[in-house]
């Protein structure tokens, strides 16, 4: 049987460059059929009509079908996974209210379109902006479906901090292990080498021998670098990180029906873990064991980390707040 797959936003950058790794085996592998689902709205549907005709020329052996669609209702249907996609983008002078409430105009109806016509084992991955409030959101609207169905996308944040530790001991990024992201999809996530290994040596004992005092160059270097960095991206490049989200929204969704052999991070859902307020969306360092997210728990929190992880867990409390006060939850 065939993994129907929904991908909201199919017609925009992101969408363009996940659909044909995903038709290529690289979500799934190289023996899973898929039937690919593209949500979009009417002013999209032109350009992701013009990716479907590209799937069909690309005569992807493992790809089933191809369904393109402005209907939630149809783009959900049968959905095994969904990959959230299509947000509003933060306009000229929109504060972050209305940005809050332009999303929750679209992942509330999806929520509840995806409790109505997905698959009982749908698996959501919440990419668009703000992530883990819009996977809040999409899980409080989902009426029948737990909240453990839904995830926000923080697994860029983990290869960026991988990738920037990896560059600061000039190690392989392969040798870097365990380095989580707690917190918010935003400028105050906490990105935590206390736990990591470069080849199973501590990462910060290694750090302490390449930068000096770790301290200072983790909260002046590598935690600025790495929360900034789709700002960064966003300054070089002309417009957000594409090509890097799809590839950590492959990541993130894989392991999470593939299973994980060691830590990685998703914004998941909570039940009071590391005093995280029951429900929010946070991202945890998480394990995937039997096609499900657990939380890693025991981890030890200085005060310093704690106060990191607290001030993102802070910012997520303010936009459900928001969200409230909108009516929307
Ligand atoms: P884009 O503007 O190129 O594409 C977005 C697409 O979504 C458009 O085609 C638009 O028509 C569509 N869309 C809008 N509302 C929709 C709806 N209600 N239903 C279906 N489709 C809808 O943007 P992009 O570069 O592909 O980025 C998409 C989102 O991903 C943005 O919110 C961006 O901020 C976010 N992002 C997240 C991460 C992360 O790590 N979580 C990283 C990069 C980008
Ligand atoms: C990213 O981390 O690259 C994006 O979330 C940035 C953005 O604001 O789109």
């Amino acid at each position: 049987m065939a993994t129907t797959i929904t991908i909201t936003g199919a017609g925009g950058q992101i969408g363009y460059a996940l659909l044909f790794r995903i038709a290529a085996g690289d979500l799934l592998g190289p023996d899973e059929k898929v039937r690919l689902r593209l949500l979009e709205i009417p002013q999209g549907l032109r350009a992701a009509e013009g990716a479907a005709l590209e799937l069909h020329d690309g005569a992807f052996d493992l790809l089933e079908h191809v369904e393109v669609t402005d209907d939630p209702a149809t783009g959900f249907h049968g959905a095994n996974l969904a990959l959230l996609v299509g947000a509003r983008p933060r306009g000229p002078g929109m504060e972050r209210a209305d940005l809050l409430a332009a999303n929750a105009g679209i992942f509330g109806p999806q929520g509840r379109a995806i409790a109505e016509h997905a698959a009982a084992d749908v698996r959501v991955t919440v990419v668009g902006n703000p992530a883990n409030t819009n996977a809040l959101i999409a899980a409080a609207s989902a009426e029948g479906l737990s909240a453990e169905r839904f995830t926000a996308l923080t697994r860029l944040d983990e290869n960026r901090a991988r990738a920037q530790v990896a560059a600061a001991l000039d190690a392989p990024v392969s040798s870097i292990r365990r380095v989580p992201i707690w917190g918010n999809h935003s400028a105050t996530q906490f990105p935590d080498v206390s736990h990591a290994t470069v080849d199973g040596r501590p990462v910060v004992d290694a750090l302490a021998e390449r930068v000096g005092d770790v301290r200072t160059w983790l909260e002046e270097t590598f935690i600025p670098r790495v929360a900034k960095r789709g700002a960064e991206i966003i300054e070089v490049r002309g417009s957000s990180s594409v090509a890097s989200a799809a590839n950590a929204a492959i990541e993130h969704t894989r392991d999470w029906v593939r299973g994980t052999d060691d830590w990685t991070s998703a914004g998941v859902v909570s039940h009071g873990e590391y005093g995280v307020p029951e429900g929010l969306m946070s991202s945890f360092p998480v394990r995937s064991v039997g096609g499900e997210w657990q939380i890693v728990e025991g981890l030890e929190l200085d005060d310093w980390a704690r106060a990191r992880v607290d001030a993102s867990v802070a910012e997520l409390v303010e936009e459900r707040e928001a969200v409230r006060a909108l009516g929307v939850l």
